[in-house]
């Protein structure tokens, strides 16, 4: 059963990076750049975190363009609503990835290979680097100065510097061997995701 509470995580439109140890989140800090304030009173119990209960997260507040993080099971999951040109440019990545359809990184089958979604604005995904579990900071903006002319947006791992796209599919040769997780979810009405509960039984 999901926890009573919602869960309206932290939106932010900029950067973002927090360390994952193997066990604990450490160091979730203020959003730099967040777009709405943080809203308190929203955390799953301890016991219901360490039982891995499901979760509930509000994500009417999100924009375009935008992503808010929440937590689940302790760990970052971002919740990204994509733009019309963003799923546009997914289509067009797959010369540059090493897994586009993802057939070796871990996804729930009930989601689209290549937008690794239900609904194909809302991307989720586990923020933890396949690498060695940092966590990558959001980068949306287009040509960005210092990941390059040709960056589309996506997700960038600042430890060794992994490049993820905007559906959280990293590109070839990285240090990071696969693409960002997507976390088993469902849809219990159009502004609530159920973090944890599988479509199919939600
Ligand atoms: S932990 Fe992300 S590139 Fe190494």
């Amino acid at each position: 059963m999901a926890e009573d509470l919602i869960n309206d995580g932290d939106i932010n439109e900029g950067r973002r990076c927090f360390l994952v140890t193997a066990t604990a989140l450490v160091g979730a800090a203020g959003a730099v750049g967040a777009a709405i304030p943080f809203v308190g009173s929203w955390q799953p119990s301890a016991r219901a975190k360490a039982a891995g209960a499901p979760v509930k997260v509000n994500v009417s507040k999100i924009e375009p363009g935008q992503q808010m993080v929440a937590e689940w099971r302790g760990q970052p999951v971002f919740i990204c609503r994509r733009t019309a040109q963003t799923l546009a440019t997914l289509d067009t990545m797959a010369d540059r990835l090493a897994d586009p359809e993802s057939k070796n990184s871990d996804q729930p089958d009930y989601v689209d290979p290549k937008l690794r979604a239900i609904k194909p604005e809302l991307l989720i995904v586990v923020g933890i680097c396949t690498h060695l579990g940092c966590s990558p900071t959001f980068r949306p903006e287009v040509a960005a100065a210092d990941l390059g002319a040709d960056w589309l947006g996506g997700y960038f791992c600042p430890c060794h510097g992994s490049h993820y796209d905007l559906a959280g599919r990293v590109y070839k040769a990285q240090p990071a061997p696969l693409n960002l997780p997507v976390p088993p979810h469902s849809y219990e009405s159009d502004d609530i995701v159920v973090l944890g509960v599988d479509q199919e039984n939600a």
